[in-house]
């Protein structure tokens, strides 16, 4: 019972899609007097759906080739998030454009964002280096232009906004690398195929200085993609990549953190020539650098992303603390030794001795004893006197009396009745004298391991 009716209905409405399609193309405008038109009305009746259909590519055997021009104007860039300022220009040809014969006058079709609704343009679609479509808005600043043969000229601007996957194992002494891809998403590899053009393809502004980054170049490449994309057609996609190549502008990091903590360095190393019982002014001298190079290095690392790799600033950090806290340490530990009150007796006053001494004087005791024991019992207490005998230097206050520590007044020889030779020399020393000996020890060990560091790191930062 239904079927007539549908029949019915079926051949009403193919009557009437004839009708419409005959009565469309009945009316089609006529391009005859194309000169005679104002621009706008020749290009409403070239593009009229009677004879163009914007939603079908320019008509070719092989996939429309589309040369790709791109300018980067300005790039800014906040940790990872990059955002690129941007013109792209595809030039192909669209020969249901052509109008040499409707309007051989007319030189050139110039026109804005209405001219583009007109026309098919590609669309394309923009990946970052993951994969993952970035934001990219076209602003209303398109151009398009057709010139007599149907070449068509598609200019935008548009703000790209990417994330790069950095590398910060060198920071702040970093290249990177920065990819991104794109393809018309609407016409597969059959259809388009995406070209960068053959003269320069890309155009930078001159020394493009963005953040605290230096463009050094692009670099760009063909590929395709295989699909198939959640949301677009099936097939393989011509894809371009740009691969941006850049380094940190390391002026701003030399200025603000390198330079500075070379200062903080040398003014933890100050307390070298203060004196071993100027405790507030080391103690204040040392916390402050270290508090002060904290400071500074916050400053410096809170705009990158928080990585869990060491990165090159962190074992500057790291040292350069290490340094500073090892200043703060010496202090602590000379002004212990200042403190004592016994003498302190070792065999050469060589680092080696000083330092034993300085950290176990009772073991260093023990050991003259038993030295001494082993030659001759008599001779102990022989020298155990001529020890105690001797007077402590004046020291307290006075600088200079230092200098006299090889001098002969610090030595005690202990000699073996019976024997003629001095079998051996030990030397006593003050406490005092020991803090001011491991001081000016300090005031050459720390600038020349400082220096050894900062060769091995430069040399790591620059050569490696
Ligand atoms: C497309 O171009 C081919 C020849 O290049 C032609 O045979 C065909 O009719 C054209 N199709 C349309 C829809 O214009
Ligand atoms: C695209 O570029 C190639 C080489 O640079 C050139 O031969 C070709 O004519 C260009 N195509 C268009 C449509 O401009």
């Amino acid at each position: 019972m239904a079927s007539p009716k549908v029949l019915l209905l079926g051949i009403l409405l193919l009557g009437g899609g004839i009708g419409i399609g005959n009565g469309s193309a009945a009316d089609c405008p006529t391009l005859s007097n194309g000169d005679d038109l104002p621009q706008d009305q020749f290009i409403s009746q070239l593009t009229d759906p009677c004879r163009y259909d914007k939603y079908v590519r320019p008509n070719t055997t092989t996939p429309l080739p589309i040369n790709v021009t791109m300018e980067i104007t300005h790039m800014e860039a906040t940790q990872s998030q990059f955002t690129s300022y941007m013109t792209v220009q595809f030039v192909y040809l669209d020969s249901n454009l052509n109008y040499e014969t409707s309007s051989p006058q007319r030189t050139i079709i110039l026109g804005d964002e209405s001219l583009k609704a007109k026309i098919w343009t590609p669309n394309i679609l923009m990946r970052d280096e993951s994969g993952t479509s970035v934001i990219a808005t076209s602003t209303k600043d398109i151009v398009v232009s057709i010139t007599k043969t149907g070449l068509v000229t598609y200019s935008y601007k548009m703000t790209v906004q990417f994330n790069c996957q950095m590398d910060l194992k060198k920071f702040p002494f970093d290249y990177q690398r920065c990819k991104i891809a794109f393809s018309d998403w609407s016409n597969n590899a059959a259809n388009v195929d995406l070209k960068w053009t053959q003269t320069p393809p890309f155009y930078k502004a001159a020394d493009l200085h963005f953040s605290e980054y230096i463009m050094d170049e692009a670099e760009f490449n063909l590929g395709s993609d295989a699909g198939p994309y959640p949301g677009l057609p099936v097939g393989t996609f011509t894809k371009l990549t740009i691969e941006f190549k850049f380094h940190r502008d390391i002026g701003y990091y030399l200025l603000d953190f390198f330079i500075p903590s070379y200062l903080l360095v040398f003014t933890a190393w100050v307390t070298f020539w203060l004196q071993a019982d100027a405790g507030p002014p080391r103690a204040t001298l040392g916390a402050s650098t270290v508090v002060a190079f904290i400071t500074l290095h916050l400053g410096v690392s809170k705009d990158i992303p928080k990585v869990s790799y060491v990165k090159a600033s962190d074992v500057w950090f790291l040292a350069v603390i290490f340094f500073i806290f090892l200043s703060l340490a010496e202090f602590a530990f000379v002004n212990v030794i200042w403190r004592r009150k016994k003498h302190i007796e070792l065999k050469k006053p060589k680092p080696k001795y000083v330092l034993k001494s300085a950290f176990m004087p009772q073991k260093s005791r023990e050991d003259l004893q038993r030295y001494a024991s082993t030659l001759s019992l008599a001779t102990i207490g022989q020298s155990n006197d001529s020890l105690n005998s001797t007077k402590p230097l004046p020291l307290q206050g006075n600088y200079k009396s230092v200098d006299s520590l090889d001098s002969a007044n610090c030595h005690t020889a202990i000699s073996i009745p019976g024997s003629d030779e001095q079998v051996f020399t030990w030397t006593k020393m003050t406490p005092q004298e020991v803090a001011i000996y491991v001081d000016r020890k300090a005031r050459i060990v720390f600038p020349v391991t400082f220096l050894i560091f900062n060769v091995l790191y430069w040399v790591f930062v620059y050569c490696l």
